[in-house]
């Protein structure tokens, strides 16, 4: 988005439905959620999320009364090596994994997939969140590269597997977070070579230790015994971006880089519940960096997991990891500037069974002043739902926990949440605040354990509230609003936003909310975000098998909600095996950059290059033929 998020008090909380969702007659959804409403109950607390049913219902009635918000043809859902967008709009490519952002660089060579020295000077791979920032009239994008693909870029050999230290040292300049110039063109957006701008952050670079966690024992290590400096930033995935002009990336699934040399290594519980086991997920990096291995560097784990803010504008400042925004897998980091000044950030846990967190700051944004340490002190929340459509946030707290400091709590925040006995989701993806009311959505993509199998730190995972189907399959959008639409209030109310599902192949709570048509269905919604005009763009990493219970619904894709009357529509489709994730906009708000992430995983793309080439993950700049506005 062009700027963060801002906050609206345009009605008082009790007539938010009202306003919002007029119900124009009753149906057989309104009569049950009524019903249900009464008894305060219904099949084990789903009240909100049945209501959520209800008011889909209604609100697809007021759609046919009202002209839509989404004023474009929707694209059908398809299996083709490639993208599709609606008739008026065209599309071209930003960047790809690989191409060099400096003119020493090599171009990206498709039989051997690079090397480490030709990967540390190109764009990294698998490209996730991003934000485009305005300075000084140049146009800097800073850009997550998640993880790589081992059977992509390493396709040239026969183990698809790294094979040799150059082959491990190409995959870590693969990840962490690229940014480079960009300018405009006849039309045409491209990065600008050798800008004073451009940078490459890795898993190798130098970042900074902040917050309530610097200095404990628990990061200190033998590299770095003040326990304030660590190596690198790797599995970024989702983003955010401040009004102070700083990026937000965000620590996703770190364990899977850690292995240990001695298999006979008690892991300690506490790394456990972040997944870490003995073996690495393939990349070998404790091969070739020793600090990887958690038998020989059992703190290093604790120095991965956090919110980093990065100054894009200034190529030599030295990245700081936010420990008062809590460990965990970070997926997105959402801010909003309350009314009263306190900076709120919306977090997700992506785990199933794990948890949804808010962060305020201690500290007001003054206008002018420097709130570059903003997130530097505060107070952690996490998210409890109740029956009802209730919610609080509960806070994180050696008073609340039992634990024995704040330090502690942003480092094992999970165990903090588990302590308080937040409610366990069904893996929260990104979060997105509507710039035009106080009121926040967030992700829940599925989550096949739901109901069956407790989290990782034995909490129980009942069916309810806003995880309302066992072994969910398809995924929903909750959302809620802030009693009294004030961001730093612990109250708030709650509601889904959509149930996705397939009514072509279900007739049960699989079909999804009313919303869910044949022609708009999907899976797994993961990236979200806010345009300008209040409309939400939701893009899908889910099962793009087009058969079973996902028959019809294609490729992963992005589509268009209008969170005022429940419409939704799809706006575009990606190639095979990929996933769209990540969404920016030009200032001027005539470009939307979106993000097409793994093309091909399983082998059966070659996109966008077509022919025998690489399939290559890549930022799509996307247009009206009109010249108008998106968004
Ligand atoms: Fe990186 Fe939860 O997606
Ligand atoms: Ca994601
Ligand atoms: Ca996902």
């Amino acid at each position: 988005m062009p700027e963060g998020p801002i906050d609206h008090h345009d009605y008082p909380l009790e007539d938010f439905d009202e306003v919002n969702f007029p119900r124009p007659e009753r149906t057989e959804f309104d009569v049950l959620a009524e019903r249900a409403m009464s008894r305060r109950t219904f099949l084990g607390g789903s009240v909100a999320g049945l209501t959520a049913f209800a008011l889909c219902t209604s609100s697809l009635t007021s759609v046919a009364q009202a002209a839509s918000r989404l004023a474009f043809d929707p694209v059908a859902a398809n299996d083709l090596d490639d993208i599709t967008v609606p008739k008026g709009y065209s599309w071209h490519i930003l960047g790809r994994w690989g191409d060099p952002l400096w003119s020493k660089g090599a171009e990206f060579d498709h039989a051997t997939r690079g090397t480490a020295a030709s990967q540390a000077m190109a764009m990294g791979d698998n490209t996730d969140g991003m934000a485009l920032f305005d300075h000084n009239g140049r146009s800097i994008m800073a850009q997550n590269n998640e993880y790589v693909n081992r059977s992509i870029i390493y396709g040239n050999r026969e183990s698809k597997l790294p094979e040799n230290a150059d082959d491990v040292r190409k995959g870590k300049a693969g990840h962490g977070i690229s940014i480079f110039e960009v300018m405009q063109k006849d039309g045409k957006w491209s990065i600008v070579k050798d800008s004073a701008y451009n940078r490459r952050i890795t898993a190798d670079s130098r970042m900074e230790i902040t917050g309530p966690a610097a200095g404990h024992d628990l990061l200190k290590t033998a590299a770095d015994s003040t326990g304030t400096k660590s190596l690198g930033t790797w599995n970024n995935c989702g983003n955010g971006r401040t009004p102070w002009g700083t990026y937000l990336t965000c620590e996703e699934n770190f364990n899977g880089y850690f292995s240990s040399s001695d298999k006979k290594f008690a892991i300690p519980a506490e790394l456990k519940r972040y997944g870490i086991k003995h073996d690495d997920w393939g990349y070998a990096w404790a091969t070739d960096d020793e600090r990887f291995d958690v038998s020989k560097h059992p703190n290093e784990p604790n120095r991965a997991g956090y919110i980093v803010e990065i100054d894009p504008t200034d190529p030599k400042s030295t990245p700081k990891k936010r420990t008062a925004l809590g460990r965990f897998r970070h997926e997105n980091a959402e801010l909003v500037v309350a009314a009263n000044g306190h900076v709120v950030v919306y977090m997700g846990d992506d785990e199933r069974g794990e948890f949804l967190y808010r962060f305020v700051s201690d500290d007001m944004m003054t206008a002018g002043g420097d709130n570059s340490n903003l997130l530097e002190n505060g107070k952690l929340y996490v998210a409890k739902f109740h029956d009802g459509g209730k919610g609080e946030w509960l806070e994180l707290s050696p008073a609340t926990t039992g634990m024995t400091s704040q330090a502690e709590i942003s480092v094992h925040t999970r165990q903090a949440g588990s302590a308080v006995g937040a409610t366990t989701m069904d893996r929260p993806e990104w979060v997105a605040a509507n710039p035009t009311k106080p009121e926040v959505y967030c992700c829940l993509t599925n989550n096949k354990n739901r109901g069956k199998k407790p989290n990782a730190g034995g909490d129980a995972t009942p069916v309810g509230g806003p995880n309302p189907r066992a072994g969910n399959k398809y995924g929903q959008i909750v959302r809620w609003r802030p009693l009294g639409g004030d961001h730093t209030v612990d109250k708030f109310e709650w509601d889904l936003y959509v149930v996705a599902g397939n009514p072509q192949v279900h007739t049960d709570d699989r079909r999804g909310s009313a919303n869910v048509t044949a022609d708009n269905m999907f899976n797994s919604p993961d990236g979200l975000a806010f345009d300008t005009k209040g409309l939400l763009w939701i893009q899908t990493d889910g099962n793009y098998s087009n058969a079973k219970d996902f028959e019809g619904q294609g490729n992963n894709q992005m589509l268009v909600g209008d969170p005022e009357t429940g419409e939704i529509k799809r706006f575009l489709v990606g190639p095979k095996e990929c996933e769209i994730t990540g969404i920016t906009w030009s200032a001027d708000l005539r470009t939307l950059f979106v993000g097409v992430q793994h093309p091909g995983e399983k082998g059966n793309s070659h996109w966008p290059g077509g022919g025998d080439t690489a399939p290559r993950s890549a930022i799509l700049a996307i247009s009206r033929d009109d010249g108008g506005a998106i968004g």
